[in-house]
C-alpha cells in the first residue's frame, strides 16, 4: 500500500525570512462536496484562541462537505482533535484523550479520526502517534486545515492513513469557510505565527513566521460581523503589537484598532500583546475609542531580568515595569492580566522572589501561571536546570495565593456599582442564573427576567469573589 506521508520537520520549522507571505484564496473542490451528508463530526479543541478559531474553520469545512454537527462523540462518524503543544500536561491529555476514543473505533470500525493542531507540528509527538495509537486515520497541521477535506476523501476511498504536515513558515490563506461556535462573539485572526522565539516557547515551531493578514480582509470579516449582529470580536494574535511589519507598509496594529473601531461593533478585545511594541499609536487608539474594551493581558513571564534575558523575551524588569506603570496611569479603570512561567531552568529563589515583588508592584486583576514545561527542539530545553520539581510546585502555590489575593482585591471597585454585562447565557449549573463579561472582563454571574445570550444588561453588584462577581440585573 502507498505510505506517502508528509511529516513535520523542527529544523525546516525553525527557518525565516523577510520575504512577504503569500496570501492565497481557497475554494473547495466539488468532488469532497456531500461526501458527508447524512454523517456526523464531533470536534474537541484544546489550547488558545487560535485554535478554537481554528476548529470552526474545520466546522465549516465539513459543513461545507455536508457533515453535520454533533454534540455526542458517539454518534460521530468523523472526530477531530484540535490539539495544543504548549507545555507537556496539554500533550498527555490529549494522548489519554484518542487513548480512549480506541473504544469508539471498536465498536464502529468505520469511524474516523483525525488529529490536527499544535502536536501535529511536531516531529516526536507525531512518532509516538504513529506507532502507539493505530486508530488515528489522519495527521495534519496547522499550516494546511484547508487538506482535511481532501484527506478525508482519500481516508474514505483508500482506508489508508493519511499524514501531512507542512513545516515551511506559512502563507495567509484567506475565504476559508467557517462556522462560528457563537452568535455574539467572534474570534478574528489578524495575524497568524510568531518570531519571537521566547527560548522556552514550542508555539513559533508549531505555527510558522509571523505573517498579518491584509487589513482590508480583517475590517471586511468584522463588518459582516456586525451586519449578522455580533456583539464583540476579538484580535487575534500570538503577537498582535506586531502586527503589519511582516507586510513592510506603514500601518501598525494601532491603526488598525482604530479602523476596526469604527465598524461600530459594541466591544473590541486583542490576544496577546507583548510589551515590545506596545507604542504610542496603540496606546492612543485604546484611549480615543470607547468601544475598545478597558482591558489589557500583558505577560510579564518573569519578574527577573535574568531570567527574562534567558527566556529571550527582549525586555528587563525595570523595562515591564515602565510600560506597565505608563498603561495603568494613561488608561485608568482598566483591569490588567499577566501570564508568569515559574521553575524556568536554574530559576534561584531570589529570581522567583523579584517575580513576586514584580507582581506586588503590579496588582493584577488576575494571572495564568504556569510551571515551566521543558519543550523538545527549544533552546530552553538544552539548558541546565537543578531545580526540583518540589521547589516549583511550592513556588507556583506561593504565587498563586498572590494572585488570589489580588483579584480580590481588585475586583472590590466593583461592590455595588452597576456594570454592563454581554450575556454568554444561562449557567450550566442553575438555570435562574446568567453569566457573562464586563468590559474590564469580569465574570459575574447574575440573575433577571428576560434576559438572552447576546443582550449587554446593566447588572448591579451585590457580591465580589476573587474570580467573578455576583448581582442582580437592573432595568
Ligand atoms: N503569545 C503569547 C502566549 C502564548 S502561550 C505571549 O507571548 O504572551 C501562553 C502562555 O503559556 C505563555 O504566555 C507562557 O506563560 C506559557 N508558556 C509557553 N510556553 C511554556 C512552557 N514551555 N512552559 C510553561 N509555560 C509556557
Ligand atoms: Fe511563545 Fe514568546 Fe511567541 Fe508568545 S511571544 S507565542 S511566548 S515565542
Ligand atoms: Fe497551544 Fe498551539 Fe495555542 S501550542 S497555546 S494551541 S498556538
Amino acid at each position: 500500500m502507498k505510505k506517502d506521508y508528509i511529516l513535520p520537520s523542527l529544523n525546516d520549522a525553525r527557518r525565516r525570512n523577510k520575504e512577504v507571505s503569500k496570501n492565497v484564496s481557497f475554494i473547495m473542490d466539488d468532488s469532497y462536496k456531500g461526501l458527508g451528508e447524512g454523517k456526523h463530526y464531533y470536534i474537541i479543541t484544546h489550547g488558545c484562541q487560535a485554535n478554537q478559531r481554528d476548529s470552526e474553520t474545520m466546522a465549516g469545512l465539513l459543513d461545507q462537505m455536508g457533515y453535520s454537527m454533533c454534540d455526542d462523540e458517539k454518534k460521530a462518524d468523523v472526530i477531530i482533535v484540535n490539539t495544543c503543544a504548549v507545555r507537556q500536561g496539554a500533550e498527555e491529555k490529549v494522548l489519554g484523550e484518542i487513548g480512549a476514543l480506541k473504544r469508539l473505533k471498536t465498536l464502529n470500525p468505520d469511524l474516523i479520526i483525525a488529529l490536527g493542531g499544535c502536536m501535529a507540528q511536531e516531529e516526536e509527538s507525531v512518532r509516538t502517534i504513529m506507532e502507539k495509537y493505530r486508530q488515528v486515520d489522519i495527521i495534519f497541521g496547522t499550516h494546511n486545515i484547508y487538506s482535511l477535506p481532501k484527506l478525508l476523501y482519500e481516508v474514505i476511498t483508500t482506508r489508508t492513513r493519511k499524514i501531512e504536515v507542512f513545516s515551511g513558515m506559512g502563507e495567509v490563506v484567506e475565504s476559508l469557510p467557517v462556522t462560528r461556535f457563537m452568535s455574539h462573539k467572534a474570534w478574528v485572526n489578524i495575524m497568524y505565527g510568531c518570531d519571537k522565539f521566547c527560548s522556552y516557547c514550542i508555539v513559533p515551531y508549531t505555527r510558522g513566521k509571523e505573517r498579518s493578514r491584509q487589513k482590508e480582509d480583517i475590517i471586511y470579516e468584522v463588518e459582516e460581523l456586525v451586519k449578522q449582529g455580533y456583539k464583540e470580536v476579538c484580535l487575534l494574535g500570538q503577537n498582535v503589537n506586531a502586527y503589519g511589519k511582516d507586510l513592510h507598509i506603514d500601518y501598525t496594529f494601532g491603526d488598525l484598532l482604530s479602523d476596526v473601531a469604527k465598524t461600530g461593533i459594541d466591544r473590541i478585545r486583542f490576544m496577546t500583546s507583548h510589551p515590545w511594541d506596545f507604542d504610542d499609536t496603540m496606546i492612543r487608539s485604546i484611549k480615543e475609542n470607547k468601544n475598545i474594551m478597558p482591558y489589557i493581558h500583558l505577560p510579564i513571564q518573569s519578574g527577573n531580568t535574568g531570567i527574562l534575558k534567558k527566556m529571550n523575551r527582549r525586555y528587563t524588569r525595570e523595562e515591564y515595569l515602565a510600560l506597565f506603570d505608563k498603561l495603568k496611569e494613561q488608561l485608568p479603570g482598566y483591569s490588567f492580566t499577566t501570564d508568569i512561567i515559574v521553575g524556568f531552568p536554574n530559576e534561584s529563589d531570589e529570581a522567583f522572589e523579584d517575580t513576586l515583588s514584580a507582581y506586588d508592584h503590579c496588582q493584577f486583576d488576575n494571572a495564568f501561571t504556569f510551571i515551566y514545561s521543558k519543550r523538545e527542539g527549544t533552546p530552553a530545553a538544552a539548558m541546565e536546570d537543578l531545580i526540583d520539581r518540589s521547589v516549583k510546585e511550592e513556588r507556583l502555590q506561593r504565587l498563586n495565593e498572590k494572585v488570589a489575593y489580588y483579584a480580590n482585591k481588585k475586583n472590590q471597585r466593583f461592590k455595588d456599582s452597576i456594570v454592563e454585562v454581554l450575556v454568554d447565557g444561562v449557567s450550566k449549573r442553575n438555570s435562574n442564573v446568567y453569566s457573562g463579561y464586563t468590559p474590564e472582563n469580569k465574570l459575574v454571574n447574575f440573575t433577571g427576567e428576560n434576559i438572552h445570550t447576546g443582550d449587554i444588561v446593566k447588572v448591579k453588584i451585590t457580591e465580589v469573589m476573587s474570580f467573578s462577581l455576583n448581582g442582580v440585573k437592573v432595568d
